[in-house]
């Protein structure tokens, strides 16, 4: 423990001594237009003298394009698989249909392309876009798969805000990797012990002397950033994750949990020549997030946590070089921005309540309250499971409760919300805003509200989960269908083992094969609010006799086959994607 201690601190000291800055800042080429070709790709990155690390990226063999539109456009994103297994992509924080979203339910095969078109929505704001396969995000976007998504709109160009990509409006996507001995990246371990901005290590900005727009991002698995500058100097937050707040919120600290994002201007019109560093303010965050001092009620809860010399530390992220202006620089900050109108609680239809816990894998298992596995109201995420039914329309408080040790940026696809209260008291000023993540500390509870507007399909749901990202994998996540069916019961489904059914997932059929059902058959497939979408009859159901279902022109979703005979009724659950 001693020398762990020791060897932290010189690790602290050897970053405080380090020359800052030795590479410069890589600024994600920018994609703009409507139509947007994403080819997700395998590549190699020189990180580490000596030892080429396997990467992916899109257009390029690490990271991904910044995507560039305005409000009311009119987008179709052309992903192109060219890895050797399947991936997604989602669009993080768009107001998109389901199907539309890149959830897991939206499986890209290797080798083919999936072309969501939609509207852009979302007001001006700060977005992004990652892979989100069953089981395999935080490998997808370890490897280098994470790209923002930038939307303009009419009312944010008018306020005079820096504008200019890689100019005077620059992306900082903050993110912390581990890499195992051979310097290759690993997944789900604790030593990520190398920061990158923008896929850059020990990166250097030369910025010019004026108002500068910084997109934050953090795009981490675990860590939390507890963002400030070296300097001291006072930055003004003029938007949370859904866009712009109503006046920018000086500040000087501002913590962004896995997946959140924001942007503040900084002044810097009378600092040409001086250099200071944004850093990561580490032993100032709550314990209880990944990347404070502790986490947990004794050292080490987590496996390595204490090892970590990140953890609880203040460390540079980027230095900052300040030059000579651009030709017309933005010089002020403005002083208002948009107006803000919340919903307001009294018009709330619905409260839902979800908890945030360990999952007990047997009775006589021993919880371990900060390493999970953790799931959501008692469940881990299934594919095949439609957790949450919303009205379409419908105003919901949802209360999030964590019984845990270990805090947990919750997240939720679809819509933004506003967060009432977190342990009973309003939110910090930097949460004040339209949000689609919001950190949920131990033991404690956070009220949101929003409204389930514009998309419904009765079967594919949108996710909401943990952002953490081996959390995410390892089943915190749930799964809503937004429909405007009245009645809507969840149909509870019992699986037969006898009903073998294949492929499942299908594309085009099911094949559908049984040894104890005899004689004559109905078949009926009912979606999962209990539409029947396809039915049929037969006379000779025995085990040679193989029933076919076209699936074909069936929307992707979750449906239930029931097989009725004279005496029995077997039924299995299904899945249909595209
Ligand atoms: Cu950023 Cu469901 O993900
Ligand atoms: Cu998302
Ligand atoms: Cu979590």
């Amino acid at each position: 423990m001693k020398l762990l201690i020791f060897s932290k601190i010189l690790f602290v000291f050897f970053l405080a001594q380090s020359v800052y800055g030795q590479n410069p800042l890589f600024i994600p080429p920018s994609l703009t237009g409507t139509t947007f070709n994403l080819d997700v790709q395998t590549g190699t990155q020189n990180l580490y003298p000596g030892n080429p690390t396997p990467t992916y990226g899109i257009n390029g063999p690490f990271l991904s394009p910044t995507i560039i539109v305005n409000k009311g456009d009119i987008v179709t994103l052309n992903v192109n698989n060219g890895l050797t297994v399947a991936t997604t992509m989602h669009w993080h924080g768009l107001h998109v249909s389901p199907s539309n979203d890149g959830g897991p339910h939206q499986s890209i095969a290797a080798g083919t392309t999936w072309s969501p078109s939609f509207e852009i929505l979302n007001n001006a704001g700060t977005f992004w876009y990652h892979p989100h396969g069953e089981g395999k995000t935080e490998l997808h976007v370890g490897k280098g798969l994470a790209g923002m998504f930038i939307i303009h709109d009419a009312v944010e160009q008018s306020l005079g805000l820096p504008q200019t990509y890689g100019v005077d409006d620059i992306p900082l996507i903050t993110q912390s990797k581990a890499f195992d001995v051979l310097q290759q990246i690993a997944i789900a371990d604790h030593m990520d012990t190398s920061i990158m901005v923008n896929g850059t290590i020990d990166a250097f900005y030369d910025a010019p002397a004026q108002v500068i727009r910084f997109r934050m991002l953090n795009g981490s698995s675990m860590r939390s950033f507890n963002y400030g500058f070296s300097n001291g100097m006072t930055f003004y937050q003029i938007a949370t994750d859904g866009g712009l707040v109503e006046t920018p919120n000086p500040l000087t600290r501002l913590l962004l949990a896995p997946g959140e994002r924001a942007e503040i201007l900084v002044d810097l019109t009378t600092m040409n020549g001086q250099s200071f560093q944004l850093m990561c303010y580490g032993s100032e965050m709550t314990n209880g997030i990944f990347g404070a001092p502790a986490v947990g009620i004794v050292p080490d809860v987590i496996d390595m946590y204490d090892d970590n010399p990140l953890n609880g530390a203040d460390y540079e992220l980027l230095a900052i070089n300040v030059i000579a202006p651009t030709a017309s620089p933005v010089t002020t900050i403005p002083s208002t921005l948009v107006p803000y109108t919340p919903y307001f609680a009294v018009n709330a239809d619905v409260n839902r309540s979800l908890v945030l816990d360990t999952i007990r894998l047997l009775p006589i298992d021993v919880p371990n309250l900060a390493e999970g596995p953790f799931g959501i109201n008692g469940e881990v995420f299934d594919m095949m499971v439609n957790n949450i039914y919303v009205p379409l329309n419908s105003t919901e408080i949802w209360t999030l409760h964590n019984k845990t040790h270990i805090a947990h940026p919750f997240h939720i696809h679809d819509i933004q919300f506003n967060i009432i209260e977190k342990n009973g008291l309003p939110p910090v000023i930097s949460e004040q805003g339209w949000k689609d993540v919001v950190l949920v500390m131990p033991h404690d509870s956070v009220k949101f509200i929003t409204k389930f507007i514009t998309f419904e399909d009765n079967m594919v749901p949108y996710m909401y989960h943990c952002h953490l990202l081996h959390h995410e994998d390892d089943g915190m996540m749930g799964s809503f269908i937004v429909s405007s069916s009245i009645g809507i019961d969840e149909v509870s489904l019992s699986g037969n083992d006898d009903l073998q059914v294949y492929p499942n997932p299908s594309t085009n059929n099911w094949e559908v094969k049984s040894n104890s059902i005899k004689g004559e058959y109905k078949v009926i497939l009912t979606s999962l609010i209990g539409e029947v979408v396809y039915e049929s009859q037969g006379k000779s159901f025995d085990n040679e006799t193989t029933i076919s279902i076209p699936t074909a022109d069936f929307i992707e979703g979750i449906y239930l086959l029931k097989i009725q005979t004279l005496k029995e009724e077997f039924q299995t659950k299904l899945m249909k994607t595209n």
